[in-house]
């Protein structure tokens, strides 16, 4: 066994996602809170040969194994800074609904950053690895550091916001993916058809849930949960809105469009809330899967290998 390095990485749902004008660089400006949630893939990179990629988990038929991976992209990315050659072979173990506005892919890139630099025992900043991970992806940087953090620019600016206990929530799983940039297209495509937008947050700053989640009130949470991208997901994706109204119905607090979709996040007012809740999603066929996690919890973490 020639050495590796596993990290586990959280998946992350957006509390507010406020989408501001199409940038000249094709970004949307965003004004984001980032919340990361217990749902974890593994990724662990052994040296090796040649650069591979393997999937492992019941989504692995839906993940590229091959170099456009997320995860391969990224360590070659810190290869070329780091000045040495990409040569590792990378396991992705799959827990993250793949395509579900969850950044499943963003968190095996975070994890492959974190893994590759135990594995080449690189002296690299933490700033330098973040903007190593902005380049991969708006949500790279939010998968390597995790927490409460609010996200301006395209995502990739981070700020760690304050919050007090943990919030619980049940994750509704959608049998089909959307890809993001088709839900930011749609998002386009219905503004520019209804040019009066009276519910977009747009990119100003989400201060009243700011407060609620430095209380720690999960009842002041609940009512100022956001999504911008949430009718464009429901443009794409109709039936999201039976999922949503069954959330509702099976006690939630409330219920959003994760990012851009299609899973459904349901915040519950606690851990046994969440379990009944997710008990009746799972009776009400609306959705592939039920989980349930909490959060706020830490990004990419190193974790002993198996
Ligand atoms: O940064 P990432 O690769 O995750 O973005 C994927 C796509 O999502 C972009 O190519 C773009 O179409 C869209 N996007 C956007 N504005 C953002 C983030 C993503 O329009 N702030």
């Amino acid at each position: 066994m020639m050495g590796g390095a596993t990290a586990r990485v959280p998946a992350k749902i957006n509390l507010h996602l406020g989408v501001g004008p199409l940038r000249d660089d094709g970004f949307h400006e965003l004004s984001t809170l980032y919340c990361a949630l217990s749902l974890y893939d593994e990724v662990t990179v052994r040296a090796a040969d040649d650069l591979s990629v393997t999937v492992r988990g019941e989504s692995r038929r839906q993940v590229p194994a091959d170099a456009t991976n997320l995860a391969a992209r990224a360590v070659v990315a810190l290869a070329t800074h780091a000045g040495t050659d990409p040569r590792v072979a990378i396991t992705i173990a799959k827990n993250i609904p793949v395509a579900g506005g969850m950044a499943g892919g963003s968190a095996d890139a975070a994890g492959a950053l974190v893994a590759a630099a135990r594995l080449w025992r690189l002296d690299i900043t933490r700033d330098e690895l973040l903007a190593i991970a902005a380049d991969l992806g708006s949500d790279v940087p939010f998968s390597v550091v995790g927490g409460a953090a609010l996200g301006t620019g395209r995502g990739e600016r981070l700020l760690p916001v304050l919050h007090r206990g943990e919030l619980h929530w049940v994750l509704a799983v959608a049998g089909t993916g959307l890809s993001t940039p088709d839900v930011y297209r749609e998002i386009d495509r219905l503004r520019a058809r209804d040019e009066d937008q009276p519910t977009a947050a747009g990119t100003a700053r989400p201060d009243p849930l700011l407060q609620a989640l430095a209380s720690g009130d999960v009842h002041a949470v609940a009512p100022l949960l956001h999504n911008d991208l949430q009718p464009a997901a429901l443009s794409l994706q109709p039936m999201l809105r039976r999922t949503l109204r069954a959330g509702r119905e099976a006690g939630a607090l409330a219920g959003i469009v994760s990012g851009s979709g299609p899973t459904c996040a349901f915040l519950c007012a606690d851990a046994d809330a969440a379990v009944s809740v997710a008990a009746e999603l799972s009776g009400s066929g609306v959705a592939k899967a039920v989980r349930t996690a909490s959060g706020p919890v830490p990004g990419a973490r190193l974790v002993p290998i198996n």
